[in-house]
């Protein structure tokens, strides 16, 4: 049972993120990762598609015969977690409770901001798990759909990236907000252009630590955990897995050799 890997996706490239902090933490671990190429992005997609999309991949990574699966994607965590919870064999885990319970650990004002996609923000997904935590506190959200295509296209350093960044967040940076929450797996890619832009009085709060260390806790309580040896990491892309792995290279701390191209639908 604790050879069986760990599933994660997401609706691209961004989810690597999570999956190097899964790798610090967790390295005996064998790794399964979903990348739907063919479908990215979500965060523009209707509530229905993202569940429907997230289901398949559930599947799929339910006959990979994994033990768990992490949402590594804030989009579909914010819409379909609770329908791959309630569908799926396997434990699922998502990204906003994690990124939540970071956030209110970190602010000193309880003013906290969160960027995601339009998917993300609209659900409220994280306005409402914050609440919970801290109820006093002061929310604002702002989507940022053009993050994503620039970190897909490996555009982070250029200067349309800090210029669309400075745009987003200035409303951040009129308020009060002492958190920013990077509510998209794809914007820590962006950490320091934002970071730059925000200075170094902002908490900038990504999932994938907290996430991975949630994992480590959930794998040890149910005896679920590999303890010896390097896990292996697998990956899939729906489409174009050429592309994915060059693009992958950069993201991901580990070396892959293959990607293999898995259609979902
Ligand atoms: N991975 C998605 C997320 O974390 C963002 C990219 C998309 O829109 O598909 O919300």
């Amino acid at each position: 049972m604790t050879k069986k890997a760990i599933g994660v996706f997401d609706s691209g490239l961004g989810g690597l993120t999570i999956l190097n902090a899964l790798r610090r933490t967790l390295p005996h671990e064998n790794l399964i990762y979903f990348g739907d190429t063919a479908n990215v992005p979500y965060g523009s997609k209707s509530k229905e598609a993202v569940t429907r999309l997230s289901l398949a991949i559930g599947r799929f990574l339910q006959e990979q015969n994994v033990k768990l699966i992490v949402v590594a994607c804030n989009t579909a965590s914010a819409q379909a977690l609770g329908e791959l919870k309630k569908r799926l064999a396997v434990p699922v885990m998502g990204v906003i409770e994690p990124g939540a319970t970071k956030a209110v650990g970190v602010t000193k004002n309880g003013h906290i901001a969160v960027l995601g996609t339009e998917g993300t923000v609209n659900s409220k997904a994280y306005p409402k798990a914050l609440l919970k935590k801290l109820p006093n506190a002061h929310i604002i959200q702002q989507a940022c759909p053009l993050f994503v295509p620039l970190v897909e296209e490996n555009w982070t350093n250029k200067p349309a990236a800090e210029l669309i960044a400075r745009e987003y967040l200035l409303p951040i940076q009129q308020s009060r907000a002492d958190t920013v929450i990077l509510g998209c797996t794809h914007y820590p890619v962006l950490k320091e252009v934002l970071a730059r832009i925000l200075g170094a009085q902002v908490n900038l709060v990504d999932s994938a630590d907290t996430l991975a260390e949630a994992a480590q806790v959930f794998l040890r309580k149910h005896h679920l955990a590999q303890t010896t040896g390097k896990g292996r990491i697998t990956v899939y892309a729906s489409d174009a897995p050429q592309r994915f792995k060059r693009l992958a290279q950069i993201l991901l701390a580990d070396k892959i050799s293959t990607v293999h191209l898995k259609k979902l639908l």
